[in-house]
């Protein structure tokens, strides 16, 4: 991201969400986005996954121009879909599908044979250690194996970064932790980058970079590498 803004609304209304952030996310890290409620941490993880349009600056991914004042490309839908991993403070599964459906659609939408897509599934639900589960419905599933079921979605079409918006807000302090060290290995073993918007202090020595949103400003927390 360069210099990338985000304003809501205009005249009196206007909202300016993000002020000109400028970072970049690599390959196989972990970074925390961090702030109090309102400081821009929504608006600035949408805009990375290109679901909320910027309104100055310039955004790449992997290498490639995405927006400079307006999108660059035509279907972000699809650029998301087959680039970007999501995960949602609540799981956001779709409920009339099993969990071997919610896994397969995206992979399916972009064209994947649908036994490829079910073996694929096969692998990240026992990875992720709820492959039991694969023929449940979600309103089957406790809290911790929903958000394990979404990141397997998340994982589903290789992305190379996967956004988390407070992916464990709904989860008690053990297993919110073990979500937590589970993105990490993701990260370690697949190079995936993994952004996660957290408020819990808890799961900072889990990151390998820390953003701090305030009023909008986005500025990277230096003091971490004192103490991982
Ligand atoms: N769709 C929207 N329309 C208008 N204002 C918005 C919208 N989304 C967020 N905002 C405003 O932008 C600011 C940042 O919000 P948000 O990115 O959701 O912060 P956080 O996720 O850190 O709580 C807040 O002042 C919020 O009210
Ligand atoms: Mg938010």
């Amino acid at each position: 991201m360069q210099n990338i803004s985000k304003t809501y609304g205009s005249g009196d209304s206007a909202v300016t969400a993000i002020k000109e952030a400028s970072f970049e996310i690599y390959a196989g890290e972990t970074v925390a986005l961090l702030g109090p409620s309102g400081s821009g941490k929504t608006t600035l993880i949408t805009m990375i996954g290109c679901i909320t349009e910027p309104s100055g600056g310039k955004l790449h991914l992997n290498e490639k121009l995405i927006y400079d004042t307006k999108w660059q490309i035509k279907d972000t839908r699809r650029l998301r879909r087959e680039n970007i991993g999501f995960i949602f403070q609540s799981h956001n599964l779709i409920p009339f599908l099993n969990v071997r459906e919610n896994v397969t659609i995206v992979p399916q939408m972009n064209g994947v044979a649908i036994k490829d897509a079910n073996k694929k599934a096969k692998e990240l639900l026992d990875y992720l250690g709820v492959g039991e589960k694969l023929e449940n419905m979600p309103s089957q599933l406790s809290g911790g194996q929903s958000q394990r079921v979404a990141i397997a979605r998340s994982l589903s079409n290789n992305p190379k970064i996967i956004l988390a918006d407070e992916p464990t807000a709904a989860l008690d302090g053990q297993r919110a932790l073990s979500v937590m060290q589970l993105l990490k290995k993701l990260s370690a073993e697949q190079g995936v980058a993994i952004v996660v918007v957290t408020h819990d202090e808890r799961m900072l020595p889990l990151f390998d970079r820390i953003l701090r949103v305030e009023d909008g400003f986005v500025k990277e927390d230096k003091e971490i590498k004192e103490f991982s």
